[in-house]
């Protein structure tokens, strides 16, 4: 969409994945808090975003949207000055039907002009935006609707449509909003992250800067996965230009946690100025090779064994990974922050282990 945002994937955390409807002003304050504390927004995670649960099911006598009383009393508007106090983005959630998914709070439809002037006075900076309850029409008539309200309501405000029907919202999403979900959601388990970064990569051509393929917020440091499992999600997650949008509690992430989230140089492939969206350009049995250009003539690559048990030996041919023949290239490792002495010509290979991956950029010198 354009209106200037999205020109690299967003940043931030999200309070669905680990928190549900579980949450009130107290935990986004203290998530703003810790995002600044642990150095998470100096590397670009500034947008916080609530999902949902944060109004009463009922507006008000306007027909206003209402933050939930017992658990957001001071209001959205005073956490927005704190969020932005910090240097930071507020997000929210609502829903293009009659509740949001959890039903425990109206949704927008017939009152988008409404709701999107709301979220404008409050100073919200990014909405995601649901698709249950809805009356059955088509999402390409209702979710423009919001686009046309929020080009109104006279603030810049990221658009993320969380939808995934018959209708793949990949093929629309550009002109209506700034990322679409490309998957249903994703659970803290190796088969759902593979499956979503799978369903995902279909739509690689689609993505660009201002529109994004969403395969839906990241898991990492909610327990489920391994840590090598957890750097497959990141890696996936980064060279698909997905947004990377945390999903755990921040305020007690670990030293694991943050080795993995923190990692400039996966980041820095993610927030590339080119914005292409990396591919599966060969697959063999277990072992897959990820790869998409980056500026500079560079080009991003994860080798990836999916198998449950043994490790395997996989090569990156340039001619699979788009790097003319004969090219002499610079191997850095993104994971062991180490760039290879060794140059590679014509292909790279490694070992890698069951459920883990290599992450490399791959930079032309000869
Ligand atoms: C849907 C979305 C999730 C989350 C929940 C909230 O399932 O896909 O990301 O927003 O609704 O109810």
């Amino acid at each position: 969409l354009a209106n200037g945002l999205g020109q690299t994937p967003p940043m931030g955390w999200n309070s669905w994945n680990h928190f549900n409807c579980q949450i009130n002003e107290k935990i986004i304050r203290q998530t703003a808090d810790a995002l600044v504390s642990t150095g998470l927004s100096k590397l670009g995670y500034t947008y916080v975003n609530i999902d949902d649960c944060w109004a009463e099911l009922n507006r008000d006598n306007k027909g206003n949207l209402v933050a939930k009383k017992s658990t957001f009393p001071s209001g959205i508007k005073a956490l927005a000055d704190y969020v932005h106090s910090k240097g930071l983005k507020l997000g929210i959630y609502s829903d293009a039907g009659y509740f949001t998914c959890s039903k425990k709070m109206p949704g927008s439809l017939g009152h988008e002009f409404q709701d999107a002037k709301t979220f404008a006075s409050w100073g919200i900076d990014y909405l995601k935006y649901d698709n249950c309850f809805n009356d059955e029409s088509k999402p390409t008539v209702r979710y423009p609707v919001m686009t046309r309200a929020l080009m109104k309501a006279g603030r810049p405000i990221f658009f993320s449509l969380c939808e995934w029907g018959d209708l793949h919202p990949a093929l629309w999403g550009a002109r209506v909003g700034n990322s679409w979900r490309t998957t249903g959601d994703i659970n803290d388990s190796w088969d759902s992250m593979i499956t979503k970064a799978d369903s995902n990569e279909v739509y690689a051509d689609l993505a660009k800067p201002g529109g994004w393929n969403d395969p839906d917020m990241l898991e990492v440091g909610n327990g489920g996965m391994t840590k090598n499992e957890y750097i497959v999600h990141f890696s996936l997650w980064a060279i698909s230009k997905a947004p990377l949008l945390l999903g755990c509690d921040i305020r007690n992430v670990t030293k694991e946690t943050m080795e993995i989230v923190s990692n400039k140089e996966v980041i820095a492939v993610n927030q590339d100025s080119l914005g292409v969206q990396a591919k599966k350009v060969r697959m063999e049995g277990d072992a897959e090779i990820w790869a998409g250009p980056l500026s500079g003539y560079r080009v991003a690559v994860v080798l990836l064994n999916r198998g449950p048990q043994q490790s395997l030996p996989i090569t990156a041919n340039w001619d699979d990974i788009g790097i003319p023949p004969k090219t002499v290239v610079e191997a850095r490792d993104l994971w062991e922050h180490k760039t290879l002495e060794k140059h590679f010509v014509n292909k790279l290979s490694a070992t890698v282990d069951s459920h883990a991956c290599k992450m490399y950029v791959l930079k032309p010198i000869a």
